[in-house]
């Protein structure tokens, strides 16, 4: 696995960026070598391996979804006003809001030049359902933005907003990983929904985390408390005590933000809505590793199957 590792970094070092304008490239050279977990193209390349050896040949699409999945972190990070990213200042609060847009609209375009490099007979049908899964995510991202400021949002209309954000793009990285190795339409699909159902657990759980991590997480803790974020946490407190004493909780005055966090932390301990997360992220992994039995066994489908444990053990 950390072979694997290593070449998405090097692939990632690899890519050729302009020195000028500095405020184009600069940004997208930060952002790549800041590192993050490159869970997407890790999941690429094991769905790739499932069925086919010549990994190389997956390294287009492994870059592609991570250079598509920085652009969205450059511009939710404008949209959240995240001061920290991956441990660093975020572009916007390290350059300005104006360079992480332009910064994030290019490594989209990045992505596109290593789709293009693809070769595959299925290309243009790829690039379809790559747009498709694109749109979605930002389709959710603009649900996450409506609900902070929407009073009534239910749990299931937050699971379609994270499953749209966050999950139809680890469903896209394994689906695509095994696409192109050939695998057939059934084999695709269970990869898909396996994905799925780990996006709806990392998003779970990295809102979780936004709440209970620790410094190594790497992002502002507290941050979705602060913008109203619509998460499980808050929405299963609301279920619990009501509508107004939650908005007590959330307009009363506060010497400072931090003290506002520590509330609403209070009040998640206390109604155990905590617990109730970490078992919706147990459940949606135990659905992702029970697909596992549809698929060939072998060692990277076995990788496949320790890996998604291993990220219910994940602190950033
Ligand atoms: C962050 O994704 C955005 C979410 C979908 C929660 P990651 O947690 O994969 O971020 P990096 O790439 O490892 O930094
Ligand atoms: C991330 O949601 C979704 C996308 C980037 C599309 P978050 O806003 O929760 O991600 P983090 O916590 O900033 O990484
Ligand atoms: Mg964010
Ligand atoms: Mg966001
Ligand atoms: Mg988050």
């Amino acid at each position: 696995m950390e072979q694997y590792l290593a070449h998405i970094e090097e692939a990632l070092r690899k890519i050729n960026l302009p020195d000028a304008p500095e405020k184009l490239y600069q940004p997208i050279r930060y952002t790549l070598d800041l590192g993050g977990k490159r869970v997407r193209p890790f999941l690429v390349l094991l769905a790739y391996q499932i069925f086919q050896k010549d990994i190389e040949k997956a390294l287009p699409l492994a870059l592609a979804i991570e250079l598509f999945h920085n652009f969205t972190l450059l511009h939710d990070d404008v949209m959240d006003n995240a001061p920290l990213r991956r441990g660093k200042p975020t572009v916007h609060a390290h350059w300005n809001r104006d360079v992480a847009i332009l910064s994030g609209d290019a490594l989209m375009i990045l992505a596109y030049q290593e789709l293009a490099k693809i070769q595959h007979p299925d290309l243009a049908n790829m690039l379809g359902f790559f747009n498709e899964i694109a749109l979605a995510v930002c389709e959710g991202q603009q649900m996450d933005m409506d609900f902070e400021t929407q009073k009534t949002v239910s749990i299931a209309e937050y699971m379609e907003m994270i499953r749209k954000k966050t999950a139809v793009l680890v469903g896209a990285s394994l689906k695509m990983g095994a696409w192109l190795a050939g695998a057939n339409t059934q084999e695709q699909n269970t990869l898909y929904k396996l994905g799925e159902d780990m996006g709806l657990a990392f998003q779970l759980q990295d809102d979780y985390l936004d709440v209970f991590g620790k410094a190594g997480f790497g992002k502002e803790i507290g941050g979705d408390i602060l913008a109203h974020k619509k998460t499980f946490l808050l929405l299963s407190l609301q279920a619990k005590i009501g509508q107004n004493a939650l908005n007590t909780l959330l307009e009363q005055p506060y010497a400072n933000p931090q003290e506002k966090i520590a509330a609403l932390r209070k009040a998640y301990e206390a109604q155990e809505t905590d617990k109730a997360n970490l078992a919706q992220v147990v459940q949606y992994s135990q659905e992702a590793l029970q697909a596992l039995q549809h698929l060939p066994k072998n060692q990277a489908s076995q990788w496949l199957e320790y890996f998604i444990q291993q990220l219910l053990e994940r602190e950033k």
